[in-house]
């Protein structure tokens, strides 16, 4: 678990606010489900599920009640649909931290973020390319040009049962190749082996039996008809016909967002899919879903590493010295963020030296100075802080103007004002 500081921690609420836009502009309103769950709730992601059997936090609590931190949302939002019954379709987004007792490394943590939509109530696969476009958009958006698309259908839950069981077979047939681990996995969840990243494991799960040949006619349409409705979207993809991903509820379509810089291991920057049946499991009326969630933090690593979306500037864009004991500060710090300005000064009177220096730590545009000189004759002197800039005194009750002009010609909107 991590702290995420300044300026990163500017870039991570710039984050959720372009992915806010992105999803709001498609018609999803924001759930804040609460972050504890009754451990009913995520057990029925699967128990052969690593993220339910293995990963969880959960303990009882003070009432006795057997809970659990969340793992992921899309059982939240589910049980709260079930819980408030809201109108359908029902499409909602969130943001927020989830936990998983994994094994940190370098995108992957215990306590991590994830931004995700999920849409309720239509089994209409234009929902599924709307979702997934959403995601393509934004990653656009955030200027990721690496990211590709893979998807996959898991077919309807019959087809999904008959997979698994021949999965199962072949994997038995060829047990003496595997590692015991992945021997562990065969026993709990078959298809999970499909993913495995082991070399020497390759060939054998090359040889897999593949999804496609398990798919009804109904489940074959529908991912026919998901396929092309991204290419009339222009949205490229591969298909993987071993995408399975590690939660236990998908049904038909499955995708997976890679970025293409990142380890393998943790090159998943975000993926989704149908999850018909799960609403029915926690409860409520066959209804059913498809959503996604995208990691905050690897989607960001895969920034970092194409050099795109830097931290949008949220300093100070003035910074107010006062030598004369710090009641000028005081007054003018606040009268200029009341009109709006960002707006930082020192204390402690200390030495103009001392001020100035944090003046230019704090990269303010624009220093305002006020001296005994300038208390005397009720002046600023206004120093601009970039090469070029001319120092000027002006009548403090010029400042509202003075300053406004002098800020729109420095500075360019932050993108998040843009
Ligand atoms: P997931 O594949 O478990 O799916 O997680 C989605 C994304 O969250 C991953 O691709 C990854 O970027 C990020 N993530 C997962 N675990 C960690 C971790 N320990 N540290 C950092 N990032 C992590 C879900 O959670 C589903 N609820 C997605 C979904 C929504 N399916 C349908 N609707």
């Amino acid at each position: 678990m991590r702290d995420i500081l300044p300026p990163e921690s500017a870039r991570w609420r710039y984050f959720v606010d372009c992915f806010a836009a992105a999803a709001g502009g498609a018609g999803y309103g924001q759930v804040i489900p609460p972050l504890l769950e009754d451990i009913g709730v995520f057990t029925r992601l699967g128990e052969a599920t690593d993220v339910v059997t293995k990963e969880m936090y959960d303990f009882t609590d003070k009432g006795g009640r057997h809970i659990a931190l969340r793992p992921e949302q899309t059982a939240s939002v589910c049980r709260a649909f079930v819980e408030h019954r809201p109108t359908l379709p029902f499409k909602a987004w969130y943001a927020g931290s989830n936990f998983r007792y994994e094994k940190p490394q370098r995108g992957r943590y215990r306590q991590f973020d994830q931004v995700g939509v999920e849409a309720l109530g239509s089994n209409d696969p234009h929902l599924d390319v709307e979702v997934i476009s959403i995601a393509w958009d934004f990653f656009a958006d955030l200027g990721l040009q690496k990211v590709t698309l893979v998807v996959n259908s898991l077919g309807d839950p019959d087809d999904r049962d008959r997979y698994t069981r021949a999965v199962a077979d072949y994997f038995n047939a060829n047990s003496d190749d595997l590692s015991e681990e992945s021997r562990a996995t065969l026993s709990r969840n078959p298809l999970r082996l499909l993913d495995s990243k082991r070399p020497a494991e390759a060939e054998i799960v090359a040889g897999a039996p593949s999804i496609v040949e398990f798919w009804s006619p109904e489940a074959l349409s529908h991912f026919d008809s998901v396929r092309a409705g991204l290419e009339s979207l222009g949205i490229p993809f591969v298909v993987d016909e071993r995408l399975v991903r590690g939660l236990d509820y998908y049904r038909r379509t499955t995708f997976e967002f890679r970025g293409g810089t990142l380890d393998s291991a943790q090159n998943a920057l975000g993926g989704g899919g149908r999850y018909d049946g799960l609403i029915e499991d926690l409860g409520g009326p066959a209804t059913p879903g498809v959503g996604f969630a995208l990691g905050v933090d690897r989607t960001l690593l895969a920034c970092d590493d194409e050099g795109v979306f830097v931290a949008p500037d949220v300093g100070a864009q003035l910074f107010i010295i006062d030598t004369t004991g710090g009641e000028h500060a005081l007054l003018l710090s606040t009268v200029l963020r009341r009109a709006g300005y960002r707006v930082d000064r020192a204390f402690d009177s200390r030495s103009m030296k001392a001020q100035m220096k944090a003046a230019d730590r704090s990269g303010a545009a624009l220093a305002l100075i006020i001296g005994d000189e300038e208390a005397a004759s009720d002046q600023i002197t206004l120093r601009p802080m970039y090469a070029g800039g001319d120092q000027t005194v002006i009548p403090t009750s010029d400042l509202l103007a003075t300053v406004s002009n002098l800020i729109n010609t420095v500075e360019t909107p932050n993108p998040g004002e843009q």
